[in-house]
């Protein structure tokens, strides 16, 4: 099964995917965790995407097609793929869906979590990283625990992004309706659109979408 999960940033995607990960053992496709690690790579090209991604905006859909083609080219995902981050615009849902028939596959559901933009700042504002397992944590909701410690891997090394402010976030923000919402209809005239409240709890969240996949 190849799902998409849709929704603006801080919506829970990576949460999400993390949990489809560990309970079905499928494949995250995360262009924005690519897209990080392109812009450590030291390339001309990593400080074109580090400098665009800073701002908040699109990185541009040839880099982007580019990254998701080498993954399902290369990869084999026996339990699917979760498209996380992709596709971001209708340039990037046409050359997926024309990937996905090049390799016989099928997509299977695309799942919109909504959530209000005033808890999308909270949530991203607060939002802090393990540097080495990539376990997400939030100062309200799921804080690093007291001993310091990663609740996955034991490391001790918690990142914050350089685009979780709020200048980045309100560029992020507007790139999500001008350029991505636009998906929501595309999918829903295709029929493959489920949409699931982002705003409940994770575990409640994580319940629609299995209920959704069923
Ligand atoms: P990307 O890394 O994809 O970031 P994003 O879409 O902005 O999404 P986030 O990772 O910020 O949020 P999320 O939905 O995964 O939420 P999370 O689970 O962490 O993209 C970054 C940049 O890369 C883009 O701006 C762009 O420049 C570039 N890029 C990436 N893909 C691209 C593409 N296809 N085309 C062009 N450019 C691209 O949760 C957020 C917080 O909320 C966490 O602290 C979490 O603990 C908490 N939380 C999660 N769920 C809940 C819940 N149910 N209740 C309470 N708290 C919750």
């Amino acid at each position: 099964m190849n799902i998409i999960l849709l929704g603006p940033p801080g919506a829970g995607k990576g949460t999400q995917a993390r949990k489809l990960v560990e309970e079905r053992g499928m494949v995250q496709l995360s262009t924005g965790d690519m897209l990080r690690a392109a812009r450590t790579s030291g390339t001309q090209m990593g400080k074109v995407v580090a400098d665009v991604m800073d701002r908040g905006e699109l990185v541009t859909d040839e880099i982007v097609i580019g990254l998701i083609r080498e993954q399902l080219t290369s990869g084999n995902a026996a339990g699917g793929y979760i498209f996380d981050g992709f596709p971001r615009t209708l340039a990037q849902a046409d050359a997926l869906g024309d990937l996905l028939a090049e390799l016989g596959e099928t997509l299977d559901c695309v799942i919109e979590m909504q959530v209000d933009d005033e808890a999308l700042v909270t949530r991203i504002t607060a939002r802090s990283t393990c540097g080495a397992c990539g376990e997400v944590y939030n100062d309200n909701t799921k804080p690093i625990p007291a001993d310091g410690k990663c609740i996955k891997c034991g490391a001790s090394d918690f990142q914050r992004r350089a685009d979780d402010n709020e200048d980045s976030l309100r560029t992020r923000l507007m790139a999500y309706y001008k350029q991505t919402s636009p998906l929501v209809g595309y999918y829903y005239a295709k029929g493959d659109l489920k949409t699931v409240d982002g705003l409940a709890s994770v575990d409640e969240v994580a319940a629609s979408i299995s209920a959704a996949l069923k």
